[in-house]
């Protein structure tokens, strides 16, 4: 029996399963979300017994794509768990996503996502089913399944996380509760399983002003930090709680600290009672600065104190995303240990760390570069020397942002599309590879042809689009509908004009607010100072498109 549960076992792991009707499902783990899978219409295979408190999911009936398919397929009643055929449909994004208690998952609120699916039943035949259901009972008996081996130095591998604990330090939680504030985060950071691979966590003391109290890299053991955490003394004060988030967004993170490339970054706002000051420019900071706010409040203000609160929403003005994922509440400083799994949950699925976006990391930048014969030939080698230095700033990568360019005169020319080069180093060799052409000027067609058939292929992906054309005078044909068509298809246009570009068709080419989206400069040599200009001004946009 072993021997063959085994080969079935391989067999499922390896993808594709064909039922006895012919059709073909992929075997997905409990964790794949629709956006791991094809687009269009997908036949796959849920296993059975996945942890139902680990799922996430988002919607109701149509779910967004970053939920986990055998969840919506659970939540939606279509399977149950003891797993089986589900046939997922990729579907367009939505506005909103509800929150629904069904079938023993709790779906949360989303909004504005790219795209979303809907599940239906699969067209496995029982026989398929009854197999998968063999195997997934066999499989413990044959003791092979591997041991997940605790590595205690390395840490629990499986959440990558850098933590900073911004706990309070006010005069109101005073020094009884802010013992027991540290009791509970130290039953988070063993919880959490710190080690050198895993999640790594420091701590800030917000009072008056705020102290750092360690850095991500001072300690890597949970014992260190144990250590670290009951020696920590009550500060008291106001509590500027504000003024602490951005502190700590703005220097907590740094890689001479202890960051992680590629690794969320999280502050966890431990708040009693309500904050002395602001939080929203704190939340805008940390957003810019890709951080993952959680606000974790004890004990609400009562009716009595409520006319003392600055701004009764300062919980959804912090947090990137006021969909409830980021905020979570306790009643009191008592009997908190049944809180502290749910949260290192949440601090531990990075794939929720939807604030990790930030404008570097997160756009398609499409250059059309003028290659008209009146720029001439040195001229164009100080374009491209722009296009580049704006190309620099931003993080390429398959993940990340990506840049395309294209030239034209009256003829376009695709140089490079937005997933031909997904390094820095490749993308700003092609740049500096791109021939000039010389000839004459019709910037309207060439926004035609790059909306079409180089943003066409990226509109629906996760990232914002923006196109910036540059040129050096009066186009022969019209640039104010293929302009307003691009901006409607998504992406926004900054217009940068050289020379003789006459400043009417940069305004028209711009979107709005047109005049920060229209550069000119007399001379090509002026280009060089546009730079940071053009790079502040997607991250603006960026940002004031999350809000
Ligand atoms: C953390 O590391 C920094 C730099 O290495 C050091 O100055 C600081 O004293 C350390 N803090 C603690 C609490 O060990």
């Amino acid at each position: 029996m072993w021997h063959s549960a085994l080969l079935l076992g391989a067999f499922l792991l390896s993808g594709q399963v064909r039922g006895s009707d012919g059709s073909a499902s992929t075997a997905i783990t409990c964790f794949t979300r629709g956006l791991d899978l094809r687009k269009g219409t997908e036949d796959v295979l849920c296993p059975a017994n996945c942890p139902l408190w680990q799922f996430y999911v988002f919607g109701d009936g149509v779910y967004a794509s970053l939920s986990s398919v055998c969840g919506a397929a659970i939540h939606s009643g279509v399977i149950t768990n003891t797993g089986g055929a589900v046939r997922v449909q990729t579907l367009p994004g939505q506005e909103n996503y509800p929150a629904v208690n069904a079938n023993g998952i709790q779906s949360q609120v989303l909004s504005r996502w790219a795209s979303s699916f809907s599940v239906t039943a699969g067209t496995q035949s029982t026989a398929l089913e009854a197999v998968g259901r063999s195997v997934s009972t066999a499989r413990p008996s044959t003791g092979k399944r591997p041991k997940k081996t605790l590595d205690k130095k390395a840490g629990n591998k499986d959440c990558k996380a850098d933590i900073a604990f911004l706990i309070d330090g006010s005069y109101n939680i005073g020094q009884r509760r802010f013992n027991l504030q540290k009791n509970f985060v130290g039953k988070v950071a063993v919880m959490l399983g710190i080690g050198t691979e895993g999640p790594h966590v420091g701590v800030v003391q917000a009072s008056e002003h705020p102290k750092i109290e360690f850095y991500l890299k001072n300690f890597t053991a949970t014992k260190e930090v144990l250590f670290a955490i009951k020696e920590l003394g009550f500060r008291g004060g106001n509590s500027n709680t504000g003024k602490a988030l951005k502190y700590t967004a703005q220097k907590f993170f740094s890689l001479e600290n202890g960051a992680r490339k590629g690794i969320p970054k999280i502050i966890v706002v431990f708040l009693d009672g309500w904050p002395s000051d602001d939080l929203e420019e704190a939340g805008i900071v940390a957003r810019e600065f890709g951080v993952n706010v959680f606000i974790v409040s004890v004990a609400k203000p009562t009716t009595e104190e409520l006319g003392m609160v600055q701004d009764i929403g300062f919980v959804d003005k912090a947090v990137c995303r006021n969909n409830g994922f980021f905020s979570y509440q306790m009643p009191t400083w008592f009997g908190t240990t049944k809180y502290v799994k749910p949260l290192v949950q949440k601090l531990c699925s990075h794939e929720q760390m939807l604030c990790s976006k930030t404008c570097y990391n997160s756009v398609n930048i499409g250059f059309l570069i003028d290659g008209s014969s009146s720029i001439g030939e040195s001229n164009f080698r100080l374009v491209l020397e722009f296009v580049s230095n704006v190309a620099k700033a931003f993080e390429i990568s398959d993940i990340g942002s990506k840049v395309a360019a294209v030239q034209f005169t009256y003829d376009q020319r695709t140089e490079f599309g937005f997933t031909d080069f997904v390094t820095k180093d490749k993308v700003l060799s092609a740049i500096h590879g791109i021939h000039y052409m010389s000839g004459g000027t019709a910037t309207g067609d060439a926004i035609s042809f790059t909306t079409r058939n180089v943003f066409g292929p990226v509109k629906d992906g996760p990232n914002k689009n923006f196109l910036i054309v540059l040129t050096d005078g009066q186009s022969y044909d019209d640039v104010r509908g293929p302009a307003a068509a691009a901006q409607k298809a998504g992406i926004t246009v900054f217009s940068v004009g050289v020379a003789w570009a006459p400043l009417d068709d940069l305004k028209d080419m711009a979107s709005e607010p047109r005049e920060s989206h229209t550069f000119f400069t007399r001379e090509f040599t002026g280009l060089e100072q546009m730079v940071p200009d053009i790079i502040r001004g997607i991250c603006k946009d960026f940002l004031d498109s999350k809000q």
